[in-house]
């Protein structure tokens, strides 16, 4: 097999500096609201009002309870999706998510309508542990090791839109945590039962769904290191693998252990932990429920009364669900993991700025995926679509 290439990764404080092809943070130029000033919620719903029909603002679960009021709609990464395809009079989709979610809703949304992401420092950590140019090399590698041909992509949504052409050009799809099951089954069955699927970026996704819910065991999971030649794995490896994870994670996710799910059980009695699948294995293994963030919501609001829930998922859903329902005692997993700090980075002040400069006719932080790329991004996320369920 061929070296693995080094690619440059930039760390950029988050807003500052400049890296257009990364999800890490780049500037974003003009004047902020303070978010001191008392009047910032009459000035957003003031901007929301006078663009009337407009604009349609989408809020992912994961953002502040300041944004998620003015959201028209609210939902998961696949939710979310859809809903922005369903509002083809809208002039404006205001994004109030991370990157890869506006990219996809500029994909997936018309050519006349455009997408603002309020604050273009909003990228995903896990999006960028996959880059375009480490994902070529990996594949490269699987040509050379002569695997290639029996080889589906299939990218988590949380990724670039080059990542998801990639998946298009490469016979693949994209998932979500709400159908990942049935992108997989859909994958494995493109080329045979020697059909394998490189799974991007997120390992814990990848693995806990060919684990819990495809039956394989974990010795049919690899992981492919993309920091190392060949993935870091020896041929026969690859060769025997059904999954080829990509070594990525949820940085708020991936900080729930095994360790504090025993410990919430031995100190809460009754309690059921329901969890999001891009936990390592070990905390999805612990937990009672699993699945994504709709089903979290769907497992609480069809709960009876006096449920008692550690949820581990992000913060700001925990809380909104916790307040929602107070007849039901619903606690975070673990309170040293943190809110996700690129969701966060939408604010009201970000959101005036955008709805602002909207209604004054100025079109700011635009999130516009090139046609080539789009294309093929596209193919891949139409084939998720179309999947069944
Ligand atoms: P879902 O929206 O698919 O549940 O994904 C969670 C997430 O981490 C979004 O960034
Ligand atoms: Fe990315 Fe995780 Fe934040 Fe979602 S919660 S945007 S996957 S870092």
């Amino acid at each position: 097999m061929t070296a693995t290439s080094r690619v440059d990764l930039p760390l950029l404080p988050l807003g500052r500096g400049s890296d257009p092809a990364s999800e890490r943070g780049v500037d974003c130029p003009g004047d902020l609201p303070p978010a001191s000033d008392p009047a910032l919620v009459e000035r957003a719903r003031a901007a929301k009002q006078a663009l009337g029909d407009r604009v349609f603002v989408l809020g992912h679960h994961y953002q502040r309870d300041e944004v998620i009021e003015f959201a028209d709609v609210t939902g998961d990464s696949f939710k979310l999706a859809k809903d922005a395809a369903a509002r083809p009079d809208a002039e404006f989709i205001v994004f109030c998510g991370v990157h890869f979610m506006a990219e996809s809703a500029d994909i997936l949304t018309s050519s006349a309508q455009q997408v603002v992401l309020p604050d273009l420092a909003a990228g995903c950590s896990m999006a960028d542990m996959a880059r375009l140019a480490q994902v070529e090399d990996a594949w490269d590698a699987l040509v050379d090791a002569g695997v290639a041909d029996r080889v589906v992509p299939v990218t988590y949504m949380n990724s670039s839109a080059d990542i998801k052409a990639f998946c298009g050009r490469h016979g693949g799809t994209v998932c979500t945590s709400s159908n990942a099951r049935t992108a997989l089954d859909w994958a494995l069955a493109q080329h045979g039962p020697d059909t394998k699927v490189l799974f991007l970026p997120d390992q814990h996704l990848g693995r806990n769904t060919a684990v819990l819910e495809l039956g394989m065991s974990l010795e049919d999971c690899v992981v492919w290191n993309p920091h190392r030649p060949d993935g870091g794995l020896r041929p026969e490896q690859v060769r025997d693998a059904r999954m080829l994870l990509w070594q990525g994670h949820c940085s708020v996710h991936g900080r729930f252990t095994g360790e504090v799910v025993d410990r919430i059980r031995a100190e809460v009695p009754y309690v059921q932990v329901l969890v999001h699948p891009e936990c390592r294995h070990e905390v999805v293994t612990r937990a009672d429920l699993v699945g994504s963030t709709e089903f979290i919501i769907r497992q609480v609001e069809a709960a009876p009364p006096g449920t008692v829930w550690a949820i581990g998922t992000e913060l700001n859903l925990v809380r909104r669900l916790a307040a929602a329902h107070p007849e039901q005692r619903i606690m975070f997993l673990d309170k040293t993991v943190c809110f996700c700090s690129t969701m966060n980075r939408i604010d009201l002040p970000h959101l005036v700025r955008s709805l602002e400069s909207l209604a004054a006719g100025r079109v700011e932080n635009v999130i516009e995926v090139d046609p080539a790329t789009a294309e093929w991004a596209t193919v891949a996320l139409e084939r998720m679509l179309s999947l069944p369920g």
